[in-house]
């Protein structure tokens, strides 16, 4: 496994492989890894025949007020489990390579509407950040392929349209939420729930996946929400958004329309959690139509 820790470096290692006509499959981080990064870079490696993976802690898509000092960074475990699965070269680029004359006044990518609602409403500038970072990332490795994961269900969408828009050269590939056991999506932040807290944690999920089979049960959008609230609220989440959502353009319902998706976030203590769920037209599924 080939690290490179700037871009010159990362742009001779990867020119080899283009030259020799070696597709690149490519997996953007910001490291702390667990299993949920694991399976992009599984579907990465199913899919092409060279993994790359970056790991930077993007200053660009943190607020003011989030605290980027304090994200994680466990360099030696993560390199120790890219290298275990398989992957062939790791982008690790020190803020000053990515962003040699400052952050000031950067060249932004920006993905109007889709980036306004959900997180984009409580995080400003968090996804231009994002849509910025992986345009650069995009042209650093230029891949065949990028996996996101659809446990960030915004930024997934954000990527997609921002290709789509700009004719980049990269399929997009979306690989299913991870979870624990209990059914908790995997998430960097886990680590920051007490034992109390993490016990909690799942019903998140639970509860969202009752108010989905509620709705596609018939019970009016507005009811399953409102309940849904309710429940979260009652067992100690502090909510920032519950909301049904058109799957492609993210905007919210007020209305049964199926499909759509189920996106929340909500606070546990001081923890930030953020899930979604997609909900089924039943009477469309073919098993059902006979
Ligand atoms: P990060 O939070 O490290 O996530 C990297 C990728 O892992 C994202 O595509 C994210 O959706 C995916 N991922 C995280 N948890 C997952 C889970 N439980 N199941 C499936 N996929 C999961 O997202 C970012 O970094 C950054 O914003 C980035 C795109 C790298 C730009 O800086």
């Amino acid at each position: 496994m080939q690290i490179c820790r700037d871009i010159p470096s990362i742009r001779a290692v990867l020119k080899k492989e283009r030259l020799a006509d070696r597709s690149i499959g490519f997996v953007p981080t910001m490291g702390n890894l667990h299993a949920g990064h694991l399976s992009l870079v599984t579907k990465a490696r199913e899919l092409a025949e060279k993994v790359v993976v970056s790991i930077f802690v993007n200053p660009t898509q943190f607020g003011a007020n989030e605290d980027l000092d304090a994200y994680p960074r466990t360099e030696a475990n993560d390199l120790a489990l890219l290298e275990a699965a398989g992957v062939d070269v790791v982008f690790l680029p020190t803020v000053e390579a990515m962003y040699p004359n400052g952050q000031d006044n950067l060249t932004e990518v920006i993905v109007p509407k889709l980036t306004e609602t959900l997180c984009g409403a409580s995080r400003p500038g968090h996804f231009n950040g994002v849509s910025s970072v992986v345009t650069k990332l995009f042209n650093i490795v230029q891949p065949d392929l990028a996996c996101f994961g659809a446990k960030d269900y915004q930024q997934l969408r954000v990527v997609q349209k921002m290709v789509q828009d700009l004719a980049m050269n990269v399929t997009v590939v979306a690989v299913p939420t991870a979870r624990a056991d209990d059914g908790l999506a995997l998430s960097s932040r886990n680590q920051y729930l007490d034992p109390d807290e993490r016990d909690t944690a799942p019903k998140l999920q639970i509860f969202m996946q009752r108010a989905i089979e509620q709705l596609e049960a018939g019970l009016p959008l507005s009811m399953a929400r409102e309940q849904l609230i309710e429940s979260l609220e009652h067992t100690g989440f502090m909510i920032d958004y519950v909301e049904f959502v058109r799957p492609d353009d993210l905007s919210v319902l007020t209305e049964t329309e199926l499909p759509c998706t189920l996106a929340v976030a909500a606070k546990l203590g001081s923890t930030r959690l953020i899930d979604n769920l997609p909900a089924q037209d039943a009477s469309a599924s073919p098993a059902l139509s006979k």
